[in-house]
């Protein structure tokens, strides 16, 4: 092959692998078939507003993703609370965030510094403002399904049949 040759294919080759990783890219951010985000709250704007203020004030955010959103420097494999009121009822998250230690309701496998502090400290209010938020936090029910579906096809390796 000639040194002008050469250089044409390798030229081609460097399109063609731009092309592909172009592609692969745009398809990542394909939204044409997307649902949008699973997550809704039937709270009212101004509960939430008086509960996400609560949630700033005392850095939940440090370890909890809420609405997608957490610390990026955040490492604490804590629970997400997206549809959090989809399993906890707002009696339960009043009493949990009024433990004198939360472990007692909920068990913790965490180090220490890792583990949901107590809040038992805060105002009755700002407890209440919060279990009710929070209870309001829930999951639309096609992401519950494919949820479910993936999890069911993942542990037994066979078709979900709903
Ligand atoms: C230091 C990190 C940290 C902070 C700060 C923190 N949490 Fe937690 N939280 C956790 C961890 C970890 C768990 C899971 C239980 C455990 O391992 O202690 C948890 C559990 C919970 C749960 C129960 C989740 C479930 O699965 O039922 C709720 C609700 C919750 N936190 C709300 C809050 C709220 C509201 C705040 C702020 C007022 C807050 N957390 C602040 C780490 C934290």
């Amino acid at each position: 092959m000639k040194k002008g040759e050469k250089k044409i294919f390798m030229i081609i080759g460097v399109v063609i692998a731009l092309i592909i990783i172009i592609k692969a890219w745009l398809g990542h951010f394909d939204v044409s078939d997307d649902k949008g985000i699973p997550y809704y709250t039937t709270s009212t704007h101004e509960l939430a507003q008086k509960a996400l203020s609560i949630y700033k004030k005392n850095n939940c955010k440090s370890c909890h993703t809420l609405w997608s959103i957490r610390d990026i420097m955040q490492t604490v494999p804590s629970p997400p609370l997206d549809g959090i009121g989809e399993i906890r009822s707002e009696k339960w998250l009043y009493e949990y965030l009024s433990a004198p230690d939360p472990k007692v309701i909920l068990p913790s496998r965490l180090k220490k510094q890792f583990q949901m502090p107590s809040y038992a400290h805060l105002p009755e209010s700002d407890r209440k403002v919060l279990a009710q938020y929070l209870a309001s936090l829930k999951v639309e029910d096609w992401y519950l399904e494919e949820t479910k579906k993936r999890e069911y096809e993942k542990l037994t390796g066979k078709k979900y049949q709903p």
